[in-house]
């Protein structure tokens, strides 16, 4: 198992969709079957690779590229690179795959992690939407700024509506059918 090829597991969706429970339960199901496995998350990145960039497009876009470029590095050497950012811009996700098509050494799956918004106000769990709503934060992604759903996702996952168990087995069932990780624990 050691010795496996990595690859991109690239999560995108609007905040509170479970990106970061979904990421969270696959990695650690990823070190349980003894892989290399690293997570980048937006939120966690924006403390430190990120910090002090904005919400605007160009700073979203430099996150979202920072992000791209580390998993690539990590991907490339043999870890399972899994990345839970709202990623809002189709352009920039699909230039990261390009590039890491281009460059031929890993591979790129996109999990779109899709669930209304109405779901996702009436939940709230940090509070952001109702503020969003309020107008007291700008620019917040599904509210007052884009977002851009993938249009061909290697996997989409209705986390409003399936369980994460089930949600999590799909991208796992996928990972294994295109030889990317082994078939079971
Ligand atoms: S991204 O657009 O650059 O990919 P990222 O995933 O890093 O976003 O950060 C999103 C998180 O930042 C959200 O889950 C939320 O907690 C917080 N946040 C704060 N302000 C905003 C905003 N204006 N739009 C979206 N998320 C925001």
């Amino acid at each position: 198992m050691p010795n496996h090829a990595g690859f991109i597991l690239w999560f995108t969706g609007l905040s509170g969709a479970g990106k970061s429970t979904l990421s969270e339960k696959l990695v650690a199901e990823f070190v349980q079957r003894g892989y290399k496995v690293e997570l980048l998350d937006g939120d966690e990145v924006r403390t430190h690779l990120s910090k002090g960039l904005t919400f605007s497009r160009e700073d979203r876009d430099t996150n979202v590229r920072r992000i791209g470029w580390v998993a690539r590095v990590l991907a490339r050497n043999g870890v399972i690179a899994v990345t839970a950012a709202i990623s809002p811009y189709r352009e920039i996700r699909d230039e990261i795959r390009a590039d890491v098509t281009t460059e031929g050494r890993t591979t790129f799956v996109e999990v779109y992690a899709n669930a209304p918004l109405e779901a996702l106000v009436e939940r709230d769990v940090k509070g952001l939407y109702k503020k969003a709503l309020a107008g007291e934060i700008k620019q917040f992604t599904g509210v007052s700024d884009p977002y851009e759903p993938p249009l061909s996702p290697e996997v989409e996952v209705y986390t409003s509506t399936e369980s994460i168990e089930d949600s999590a087995n799909r991208i796992l069932n996928y990972l294994a059918e295109h030889h990317l990780i082994g078939e079971g624990a």
